[in-house]
């Protein structure tokens, strides 16, 4: 019998109208659109508007998959939201989101592994997939990250913004698809980056919203130097497993942190800049949202039977890398 691999089928994307320019930024923390283009890559970043829960984006995510794809929702066995930022605690997102685009046959759970999440959801959704059981998973990564952002805060207000991105997996027995994933998780990194506030250990009081527990903290160099590392390193292994060159591989999708992160993590592969496929400098980092945005932005680009590398880095820590070979010609 033919191995049954997970592949992507379809995706799509939904970004939110309103631009946030390091322009506009300027005028609201110490910082200049010079110091943020050098340090970051990062021009501007959407924003969704206030009183709006990460939901909206993942479900017009979800509809343009299912719109451009002509898929009747009620196909549909699963829906995973990758998200740090649900619309609400102790209730999931996906739940929602799934019932909103009319997928009642399915069922659906959020997963937080912060901007790792898509990538870690990638590897829950190819083990349903390969397993048989189910056939048409919908994976969406999406963030609101501007609920989250102290705009006081310039380590931090600089860096996010808000997206979604979706995938649709299927299996496939042509031998397209999830090849192999190395996925790490060190505990430590709690330290430098999180919120504080709103969860079990501490719950939200009057004394930690004046105090801004509630808002993302991030110790920016710490970070960045495990996520170079880390990067590099998963992204260096999986070649090795795979008996992968640089010349083999025709793309590398990496989270979409910090340019210089991308860079130095191709550098290390020996990827030359045209396979290293970016938007940050339009959207910034959306989070769980980066990679499946880069697979809708390049979807045409992309062909049938390349070699992609997948890879990211985010709180946790949490980081990976992953290979899969595109499925379908656009
Ligand atoms: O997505 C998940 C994981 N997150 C990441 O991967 C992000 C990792 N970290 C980063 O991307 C970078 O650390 C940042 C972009 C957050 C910061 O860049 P950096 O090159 O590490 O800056 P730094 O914190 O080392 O600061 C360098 C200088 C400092 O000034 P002095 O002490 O050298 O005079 C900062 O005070 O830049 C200053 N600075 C700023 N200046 C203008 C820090 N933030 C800003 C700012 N605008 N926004």
């Amino acid at each position: 019998m033919k191995k049954i691999h997970a592949s992507i089928t379809a995706v799509g994307s939904y970004l939110p109208e309103h631009v946030l320019s390091n322009d506009d930024l300027e005028k609201m923390v110490d910082t200049n659109n010079k110091w943020i283009i050098t340090r970051t890559g990062i021009k501007e970043r959407r924003i969704l508007k206030k009183g709006i829960g990460v939901s909206f984006m993942a479900i017009k995510a979800a509809q343009s998959i299912l719109k451009k794809n002509n898929i009747n929702p009620l196909e549909i066995d699963m829906v995973i939201v990758a998200t740090i930022t649900p619309d609400m605690h102790a209730t999931a997102t996906a739940a929602y989101v799934a019932s909103e685009i009319g997928a009642n046959n399915a069922f659906g759970y959020d997963l937080n592994a912060a901007c790792s999440g898509f990538l870690f959801g990638m590897s829950t959704a190819s083990v349903y997939i390969e397993s048989g059981r189910y056939r048409k998973i919908l994976l969406i990564g999406a963030d609101k990250m501007s609920s989250i952002v102290d705009y006081t805060d310039r380590n931090t207000c600089i860096i996010f913004g808000d997206g979604a991105g979706a995938v649709l997996l299927e299996p496939n027995l042509e031998g397209m698809g999830v090849q192999d994933e190395y996925l790490r998780t060190n505990g430590i990194g709690r330290n430098f980056l999180r919120i504080e506030s709103g969860g079990s250990q501490m719950p939200t009081t009057v004394e930690t919203a004046k105090n801004k527990k509630h808002f993302i903290y991030q110790d920016g160099q710490n970070v960045f130097k495990h996520a170079v590392s880390k990067m590099a390193d998963a992204s260096e292994e999986i070649m090795k497993r795979n008996s992968l060159t640089n010349f083999d591989i025709n793309y590398l999708i990496a989270h979409q942190a910090n340019k210089r992160i991308i860079d130095a993590t191709a550098s290390r592969m020996g990827i030359i800049d045209d396979k290293v496929l970016m938007n940050i400098e339009r959207y910034g980092n959306t989070t769980a949202a980066t990679i499946p945005l880069i697979l809708s932005d390049y979807e045409l680009k992309l062909k049938k039977e390349d070699k992609i590398i997948f890879a990211a880095f985010g709180a946790g820590f949490t980081w990976g890398a992953m290979y899969l070979k595109w499925g379908y010609n656009s």
